[in-house]
């Protein structure tokens, strides 16, 4: 079985729940503060570390209260932080979240996330047959470098853009798989998309960022996930849940993917694996709490196979 290694970021949720969310320059009485472990990077390898995959997280956090408790956190749920260094230069990365309705909004702070550095991402020894994970809550050269250096190994790259920015084409092409929602793909492809679009349009966006034959993965939340598997495109569709909190849903399809992709699962299996552990992550409160173990996941799949097709 191969490794997962993730470069990111490593957050606490800093959580307001309230009834609806205010408009800009409203203030809207909330109803309690939460906070939860999080961060793209953390909540990618609880994901990945959970559903069977070993897997060692890279990254910074502060020496604050906030750092302590999410080490111990992370440590609890069987993720490798022998690459996690301490830094006094800047504070935890902290995220501060509203909650309404099942929906968010996120400001992000990236504290120690800033700090990561290529030398950082570049330590650990990777090989083939393993799976490097990164997204943009730490600086691009890092990631480039984590990328490079994965590749050497002949290992396989994923990279999940959110929260999106531009990026040089140089990072693209270290890509062989791209998971973005249709957000980040609409930022990316430069057109607007929104989740109730026809899947052609998902398609089309898609074509024009492939490099090669690249896998790319459209999350589209309740309708599911549309890919493009060797400029082949394959629907999986969405499980009907009750959403509760979707923070983290995506980076729960993340660690999915690349740890059914560690233990030698094919893209189409592993695309409906990470649909059906990512519909148990919204109907719980938090991010990096909130990923759910193998178990569960077998006993959703048992119940209702999933089901790819053409879209
Ligand atoms: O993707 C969800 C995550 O984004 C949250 O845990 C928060 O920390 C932000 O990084």
């Amino acid at each position: 079985m191969g490794r997962v290694f993730v470069a990111g970021s490593i957050n606490m949720d800093v959580v307001a729940t309230a009834e609806r969310h205010p408009k800009i320059g409203e203030t809207v009485a909330g109803r309690e503060v939460l906070y939860f472990p999080g961060g793209k990077g953390a909540n990618q390898a609880v994901a990945a570390a959970k559903l069977g995959a070993p897997t060692t997280l890279i990254g910074r956090l502060g020496t604050d209260a906030f750092g302590r408790e999410l080490r111990a956190f992370l440590a609890s749920q069987s993720v490798d932080l022998s690459f996690v260094q301490d830094t006094a230069a800047a504070h935890s990365g902290t995220a501060i979240i509203t909650l309404a309705n099942a929906d968010n909004t996120i400001v992000v702070v990236p504290g120690a996330n800033g700090l990561t550095r290529p030398a950082d991402v570049t330590a650990p020894a990777l090989a083939k047959g393993d799976i490097a994970v990164s997204q943009f809550e730490i600086p691009q050269p890092a990631i480039t470098a984590f990328f490079r250096h994965a590749r050497a190994a002949g290992a396989t790259t994923i990279l999940n853009p959110a929260p999106a920015r531009t990026f040089e084409a140089r990072l693209l092409g270290l890509v062989d798989i791209l998971v973005l929602n249709e957000t980040e793909l609409g930022f990316l492809a430069n057109t607007a998309l929104r989740d109730s679009d026809d899947p052609a349009r998902f398609v089309e966006a898609a074509r024009s960022l492939q490099t090669g034959d690249q896998a790319i993965c459209i999350t589209l939340g309740r309708r599911g996930v549309i890919a493009l598997i060797a400029g082949a495109p394959l629907l999986v569709p969405g499980r009907s849940v009750e959403a509760v909190d979707t923070t983290g849903a995506g980076d729960c399809f993340v660690g999915a993917l690349a740890s059914q992709l560690a233990q030698g699962v094919s893209m189409p299996d592993a695309l409906g694996y990470a649909n059906a552990a990512a519909s148990i992550c919204v109907q719980r409160m938090g991010a990096a709490p909130s990923m759910p173990t193998a178990a569960e996941v077998a006993a959703i799949l048992t119940s209702r196979p999933s089901e790819a097709r053409e879209p």
